[in-house]
């Protein structure tokens, strides 16, 4: 008898763990790299496409996908803007709960009214962001972002390599993400999901 309750009881506890392993909330797994609780990436404060100083701060209440590139960019820019328009779509209505920003790190080409330009034309709700040569230098150290001009044949004919990853932050305003240039949409869609849902 004595052992039989023991045995129960042990079958019990055993239920019971799962139970909770089951109910409780696990760590979520991102496709792409979780930074949560990095120090840089925190704020910034530029001009967006419409000519108004706004700020990262300003999105809280959506998940934000925050990116760096200019309008010139022949690839990767492209790609990753209509990357994010498409994990946008996989979202459905949810769509409404993330906001795509577009930091140029080209600001004497990229005036407001080109960034407007460029960046609704993959989705009426992106932003563009640009600034003074000062200012984008600053943002780009506090983001860790890298950019160089190289030249082409003409004086305004330039190219600017610059880092490609895709920053996620929580709806709390939280950095989380680091997506690479090489996710694909559904890893996007599906990081972007379980940040909604409270991950
Ligand atoms: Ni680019």
């Amino acid at each position: 008898m004595h052992r039989f309750a023991i045995t129960l009881l042990a079958a019990l506890a055993l239920t019971l763990g799962l139970a909770a392993c089951d109910g409780g909330k696990p760590a979520a797994k991102f496709a792409s790299s979780d930074i949560t609780g990095a120090e840089f990436a925190q704020a910034f404060t530029l001009t967006d496409h419409n000519g108004e100083r706004r700020s990262l701060a300003d999105f809280k209440g959506k998940a934000v996908l925050l990116f760096f590139g200019f309008t010139h960019c022949p690839d990767v820019c492209p790609t990753t803007l209509a990357r994010a328009k498409l994990a946008l779509q996989k979202l459905g209505p949810d769509a409404s709960k993330v906001q795509v920003l577009f930091v140029s790190v080209d600001p004497e080409r990229d005036t407001a009214e080109v960034l407007k330009g460029y960046v609704t034309a993959f989705d009426s709700g992106f932003v563009g962001f640009t600034g003074t040569p000062d200012e984008i230098k600053q943002v780009a150290q506090d983001f860790r972002i890298i950019y160089q001009k190289s030249k082409g044949d003409g004086p305004n004919d330039y190219t600017v390599d610059h880092s490609t990853q895709t920053y996620v932050y929580d709806p709390q305003g939280r950095i989380r993400l680091y997506i690479s240039h090489a996710q694909d949409v559904d890893a996007v869609a599906h990081d972007l999901r379980l940040l909604l849902d409270g991950a």
